[in-house]
């Protein structure tokens, strides 16, 4: 059969170069778990619908913003640790920020060791420019360079990283800022706070992390010596609902700094604060809070919400939250705690007039023992609301791992980029996440900001979703972004063990 010969010559990079609007029929069997190859014509990142759909999102008059971005080997400064690591050149990266509708064109130089990529998190960005290798382009190799450009269709907090194996968990990693004067906060200042984990400074790097998980298989744990660490055990996390992480960190930071030489702001007391919370850690969820003050969340993975009272706020990795804070007299911590491990990283707002020193470790035990909210129980704002209605089309993603050999799988398989959830442009789809696992997992979407589903119907607009252990949740969205776009699991360890999917357009 004619398709068959042509399935067996798709790899998945002939899959790319075959680009421009051919029908590539990849496999022949629709598989009823939803999970197995995808039957029909893929919508590829170099189909003519992909183009369409970035000229229905240009808006006339739109700014471009260009900038250049170059991965390196280098030396940082987490406050008197200095520690090699890969960056884009400082820790995190320099912001990028634009307005919503400008067209974003990054150049990206590639001086790493490693072939490399750029994911713009969060966005609904045109296919091929999603930054996947295997799936929408192919590896920047070292040497080379790449350039990005795509339009910005929403506003909000966003941040962007590799997508090339565990470099996530490198300092790669930077703020992308979208700013809309209308989106709804009310507020006198900003701050962007980027959380992470970061395992460089240890004697080992994320793939000896990984190459170490997959050797201990189900016992998980790495990233230090065990054997100078006698009674090293899991982290727990009662609020996660089992194991809080798989990996031993030497530090946590805030904005690139441990909690001993933390980024000191000054703010005067009753200003309005617009925090801008990103966590791009690889492994570790945070709580965020500033111990005698109150959150007002306002968004959460850039979508507004209805605004909600917060004293602290739950960060799972891939998840932004927007929150205004009114300073309080004196000085305040603004603290990130680093779930179920005793850990935490800091930001300090400093009241220029009464100079007082940050509370410390008398404001963590404080912290932890506030209430936490959960962005699953957000709501969206009005104007952002999807309509609650029956999907068209219903995906089950049941996560399960780890196995023997540190497998996390999606429906029993670790990820083929051939293989796909087949959705077709125009319906409303529903996605399942099921977790069978006793460890959280942040399921983030690519392209698409889905809706929650939520008791009481609609949940929070967003595009990375906590799934607690033992739990499911349903997540909504309109499939109007044609092209090929993973679904998978925000700890990277996880999503290169195999928990990644592809939910895939078909003709
Ligand atoms: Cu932030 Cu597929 O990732
Ligand atoms: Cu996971």
């Amino acid at each position: 059969m004619a398709t068959s010969d042509i399935s067996g010559l798709l790899g998945r990079r002939s899959f790319l170069r075959l680009g421009v609007g051919v029908a590539a029929t990849v496999g022949l069997t629709a598989c009823s778990s939803g999970s197995g190859p995808v039957a029909g014509a893929r919508i590829g990142p170099g189909s003519p619908k992909v183009a369409d759909a970035e000229r229905a999102r240009r808006i006339a008059g739109a700014r471009t913003t260009s900038t250049t971005l170059t991965a390196v080997t280098s030396e940082v400064d987490l406050g008197g640790v200095r520690v090699q690591t890969w960056s884009y050149g400082q820790l995190p990266g320099r912001e990028i920020r634009v307005r919503r509708g400008d067209v974003l064109k990054v150049e990206l130089k590639n001086q790493l060791p490693e072939p490399t990529s750029v994911h713009w998190h969060g966005i609904a960005l045109r296919n091929d420019m999603d930054g996947v290798p295997g799936l929408t382009q192919e590896d920047i190799r070292p040497g080379a360079s790449f350039t990005y450009e795509f339009a910005v269709p929403d506003a909000g907090t966003y941040f962007f990283h590799p997508h090339s194996g565990v470099q996530l968990d490198r300092g790669l990693y930077a703020p992308l800022i979208v700013e809309d004067p209308a989106d709804g906060a009310e507020y006198d200042t900003e701050l962007v706070v980027v959380l992470d984990d970061l395992v460089d400074g240890t004697e080992r790097t994320p793939d000896e992390v990984l190459e170490e998980l997959k050797k201990n298989g189900m016992g998980g744990m790495s990233g230090m010596d065990h054997g100078s660490m006698p009674g090293m055990s899991m982290p727990k996390s009662e609020l996660l609902g089992g194991d809080a992480g798989d990996v031993t960190y030497p530090h946590v930071l805030a904005n690139g700094r441990t909690f001993r030489d933390p980024q000191t702001i000054e703010v005067k007391a009753g200003q309005r604060v617009r925090l801008r919370l990103i966590n791009a850690a690889s492994d570790t969820a945070f709580r965020v809070g500033l111990p005698g003050a109150r959150l007002r969340v306002t968004h959460t993975d850039g979508f507004p919400v209805e605004p909600k009272e917060a004293d602290v706020v739950l960060l799972a990795m891939g998840e932004r939250l927007d929150a205004v804070v009114t300073m309080p007299e004196g000085a305040a911590p603004l603290l990130a705690l680093a779930e179920g491990r005793d850990m935490y990283a800091q930001v300090v707002l400093r009241n220029p007039v009464t100079q007082m020193a940050p509370a410390g470790e008398v404001a963590v035990k404080q912290l932890a023992a506030l209430p936490v909210l959960m962005a699953t129980e957000l709501r969206a704002a009005e104007q952002v609301a999807l309509p609650v209605k029956q999907p068209d089309v219903v995906h089950d993603l049941v996560l399960e791992g780890p196995g023997q050999k540190y497998d996390w799988t999606i429906n029993g398989k670790a990820y083929n980029p051939d293989d796909g959830l087949p959705i077709k442009e125009g319906q409303y789809v529903r996605l399942k996440f099921s977790n069978k696992s006793q460890m959280f997992h942040p399921m983030h979407l690519h392209g698409h900001t889905f809706q929650v589903r939520g008791d009481g119907g609609a949940g929070a607009r967003k595009d990375t979703v906590l799934v607690l252990p033992g739990r499911a949740v349903e997540v909504d969205f309109t499939a109007d972004n044609p092209g090929q776009w993973l679904t998978h699991c925000h700890n990277v360890y996880h999503g290169e063990a195999g928990m990644m999917s592809v939910v895939s357009y078909v003709e």
